[in-house]
């Protein structure tokens, strides 16, 4: 029986926490009321009882499955964000006297670069904020003595993606906070991943980490238990009490994507979503997409309208149509229309269709 009492019709262009889908909401929403029959809310289960246990193992295998990965990475399900992985990263993988390689890319680069600098030294290799982080760099050179190599794959607010995995011999790390799991990759390459929840994965309160094990347990400095990442391998990601709530929702929401065929699958449907949306916009001369067509993000649309008080008439009817999230982040201004894996293409529809009529009155 569905306890979801959801009557008006919203299109969620949210950017983080965002859009899930609908099934996901309506199972979580009856594992509050009474988890898998046993009477008992998945709030006030143990984490520590086997009815946990197979929530998170089902979380694990799955995440594994969808991402293809080697039996040399381990996955885990953390605490602190995305944002605690900018420095638990270097705490783990990085001694003072050591250099590592980051790209500058946006506003969550930046933050990594800045927690990277507290543990060792850091060589930006390429930075595009001489434009705004409108684009992504190219041509750069990483050096093969580099400690790692660390980039944000989708730049969630200023909306650029990188299109392909960098060349490289020394360990890949990458922030896929806002693309994971919504287009083909060879995830192997990398050493280390990392992605808060709240946007592919499931609810906010808990991040993924996909670590290869050979390149723990080589910095010299003492690492307190919650920040190694091999006390949570040992522990099965049960170091401490996870966030169960969050964790059972990723569950679900990999369990959807499993469903739905994968992320091959998924990747049609975004590709699709994407498409129509550049389309529109490349068609209607009154909006402007900010970023270079190339590095264009798949994941969050950004463009504006050159004139102000057009922006504020659209945000209204926006709004009054049911779009909600498309309002663009306070540093880039204009607008921001995430497309999130969840997001139907029936939003995206909804929004083009929106933008001729608004191109068309004015
Ligand atoms: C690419 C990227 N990295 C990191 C973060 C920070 O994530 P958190 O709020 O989970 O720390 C975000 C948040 O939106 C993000 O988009």
């Amino acid at each position: 029986m569905s306890t979801l009492h959801q009557t008006k019709l919203v299109h969620n262009f949210n950017s983080g926490p965002s859009v899930l889908p609908k099934e996901v909401f309506e199972q979580a929403s009856n594992a509050i009321l009474d988890f898998n029959n046993t009477g008992l809310s998945i709030l006030e289960i143990g984490h520590r009882t086997s009815l946990f246990e197979a929530v998170l193992n089902e979380a694990i295998s799955t995440l594994k499955e969808l991402m293809k990965l080697d039996d040399e990475h381990e996955v885990l399900f953390l605490h602190g964000g995305a944002s605690t992985q900018f420095f638990q990263v270097p705490m783990n993988l990085l001694d003072d006297n050591e250099t590592a390689a980051y790209l500058d890319c946006g506003t969550w680069g930046t933050k990594a670069i800045k927690e990277a600098k507290l543990f060792g030294n850091v060589d930006m290799v390429a930075s595009s904020k001489d434009r705004n982080y409108t684009y992504i760099p190219k041509g750069y050179a990483i050096p093969s003595t580099s400690k790692y190599f660390h980039y944000t794959t989708n730049n969630t607010i200023e909306g650029t993606q990188m299109h392909a995995i960098p060349e490289t011999n020394v360990p890949l790390i990458a922030d896929m906070s806002s693309d994971i799991l919504s287009t083909t990759l060879d995830f192997n390459r990398f050493s280390l991943i990392y992605a808060g929840a709240q946007k592919n994965i499931g609810a906010a309160g808990v991040n993924i980490v996909v670590v290869k094990k050979d390149i723990l347990g080589k910095v010299s400095r003492k690492l307190p238990s919650m920040m190694d990442y091999r006390s949570h391998i040992e522990n099965g990601s049960m170091l401490n009490t996870p966030p169960v709530f969050a964790v059972y929702v990723c569950m679900l929401t990999l369990r959807w994507l499993k469903q739905l065929g994968g992320i091959t699958e998924i990747e049609k449907l975004n590709d699709i979503k994407s498409k129509l949306l550049y389309d529109t916009l490349d068609s209607l001369p009154i909006f402007r997409p900010k970023v270079d067509k190339e590095d264009r993000s798949k994941m969050n649309v950004v463009f504006v309208i050159d004139n102000p008080e057009l922006e504020k008439l659209f945000l209204a009817e926006c709004k009054e149509n049911g779009m909600v999230g498309i309002k663009g982040h306070r540093t880039v201004g204009g607008f921001r229309a995430s497309l999130y894996n969840a997001l139907p293409l029936e939003s995206v529809q909804a929004l083009t269709e929106l933008m001729k009529d608004f191109a068309h009155k004015h």
